[in-house]
Parts: structure tokens; sequence; C-alpha cells
């Protein structure tokens, strides 16, 4: 693997699902990969699992870790070509890029959408910058329409939990009372979509996912159909992709209650985290034994260090 952006980055996805468990298994196992190798992360946006994690993945992979908040900490950085750069903008990712790239092996970007933008957010100009101009690998640590790393952690997550060969696994929508980006959505069901499971995706009119996400899934506006019999429950929320970042008026019903977890097959719930509870989930639910962010979590770590392992070995 010589980067991980996206799952077409990826040769075998249920192969890096099996890296990821076996990683977990026996986490030092390739300590030796990453000496004297640096890994550097480059946050724009807050973040609290996928810093730590990753940052917890490098080092058992024996690697050394460098962490810059470039949003809040860096020059604020041009990704345009052809500018007179007479603005706020002090850097050039053409500069800035290879510069990083001369202290760091391997690079880790996170970047969120403007959801201002669509196709600027949708063509990835911040990853596919880094992609361009670093020249060493480039991990997508959450982009504009992507969270790999968080979807190779809920396959790995399911792998663990599920009883039957093919789960029905269902990607809700749910309330929240911010614009959110649909990265984690897009990139759950591109990943879902690389298995065999049954995949539902329900979400109230308007707030259809990008088809080239949804793929095969079944889409649903009617969350009661979605929920019947289903393995796994993921919640999330995502702004409109069809009114592009707009919240719609309604749909505080779609919270994901103790009441609707009764329809399904005694599902797992599931979600990336942070959560906001009361909005997207009744406590009763997550609070329930039902209730797998925190091992989901956790998973993030062997996601990761499975991405990292590979692209060592291929360096
Ligand atoms: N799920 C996730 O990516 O969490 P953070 O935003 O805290 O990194």
């Amino acid at each position: 693997m010589k980067h991980f952006i996206n799952p077409s980055d990826v040769k075998n996805v249920q192969e890096l699902v099996k890296a990821g468990l076996a990683q977990k298994a026996n986490p030092l196992s390739h300590q030796h990969l990453g000496k004297n190798k640096t890994l550097g992360l480059l946050f724009f946006n807050s973040s609290l699992r996928t810093r730590l994690s990753t940052q917890k993945a490098a080092i058992n992979l024996g690697m050394n870790v460098m962490v810059m908040n470039v949003g809040s900490d860096g020059w604020q950085l041009e990704f345009d070509e052809n500018v007179i750069m007479n603005g706020n903008k002090a850097e050039h990712i053409k500069e800035a890029a290879p510069v990083i790239a001369q202290y760091c092996d391997i690079i880790g970007v996170r970047s969120f959408p403007s959801l201002t933008d669509k196709k600027a957010d949708y063509e990835e100009q911040v990853l596919e910058s880094f992609r361009k101009y670093a020249g060493v690998p480039i991990v997508n640590l959450e982009s504009a329409t992507r969270h790999p790393c968080q979807s190779l952690a809920d396959l790995i997550t399911i792998a663990e939990l599920k009883k039957t060969a093919r789960p029905k696994v269902v990607l809700t929508w749910a309330p929240h009372i911010r614009a959110l980006p649909q990265a984690v959505g897009n990139s759950f069901a591109e990943w879902l979509n690389l298995t065999d499971y049954e995949f539902v995706i329900a979400n109230p009119e308007g707030y259809d996912l990008a088809p080239e996400y949804a793929g095969k899934a079944k889409i649903t506006h009617n969350q009661a159909e979605a929920f019947a019999g289903a393995d796994f429950i993921y919640a999330k929320n995502w702004s409109s992709y069809k009114h592009y970042g707009q919240i719609l008026p309604g749909n505080e019903d779609w919270i994901v209650s103790a009441e609707k977890m009764k329809l399904t097959n005694q599902a797992k719930f599931m979600h990336c985290l942070p959560v906001r509870r009361g909005l997207i989930v009744e406590d009763a639910v997550i609070d329930s034994a039902d209730s797998v962010v925190i091992q989901q979590a956790g998973n993030r770590v062997w996601s990761v260090q499975a991405v990292l392992k590979e692209i060592l070995e291929g360096m």
C-alpha cells in the first residue's frame, strides 16, 4: 500500500480487516518495522480518537511521532494554483508538503470540508494536494468526503461481533444541531459495499448520500422499516448532500430510541463518537449492554496500525 486515502488504495479489504485483528491479538509483533521512521500527524480540525489512536498505533510499530495542529498553529495554506497570494494565506502547499516530507516518512492529514463548495470538497483538494506534492505516503485521518480509518475500525468491530455470516447492517441518519460532514456516512457506505453483508441506509428525504458512496445499499426513508430485524444499527448525522451543507427542518424524531431498538434482532449500537446524547441516541441505548461504541473506538488503534504496518512493509 502506498497511500491510504480511499478504499482503492487497498488491495484486499477483508485481508486488511484480518490484519487489524492480528495486530489487536499481538500489538507489538511488528515493532521493528517503524524503527527510525517518523510519522507526522497534521490536524486542520479537532480530534480525540484519531489523534490518540494513531499515535498509539505508531508507537506500537516502533515509530517516532510528531503532531501539529496546522489549522491553528501553522501558516494558513494556499491550495489553489496560479494565485496572487495577497490575502491571509502565507504558504503554498507546493512548498509546505515537500518540506514536511523531509521531516516525516509518512504523513497523516485531517481536513474537514467547507460544506459551502460541493465541487471543491468532493474533489478532495487538500488530501489530493498532499498526495501530489509530498512524495511520501499519505494517510487520510478524515477528509472532506471520507473517514477510512474509522470505516476500517467499524468493519473490524462488526467482524468481531457478528453472529451470522451475512448480518443486516443499518446506517441510520440521526438529528444534530450543527451541519456535519457526510464523510463518516459516505465512508461507512463505501466500505460496507465491499462486503457481502445486507446493507440498508435509512435517512429522511433530502439527506440521501451521494450515489457513488451509497452504491448498492438499499436506501429507505422509513427508519422503522430499516430497523426491523437489524443486527447492527450505526447512527450518524450528516448535513444534506443535495442541498449542500444544509440542515433541513424537522426530523428530530429520527433519534435512536430504546423503543426503536426493540424492532431489531437485538442489534448492536454503533457510533463513531463523539456523540450528542439525547439528540442522536437515548441514554438507555448507548448505556445498554448492546452498545459497542467503546469497543469500536478501541479498534481505531488496530485499524490504523494495520494500515501503517502495510505502508511500512512497502517502504
Ligand atoms: N471518530 C473520530 O474520528 O473521532 P475524533 O474526531 O475524536 O478523532
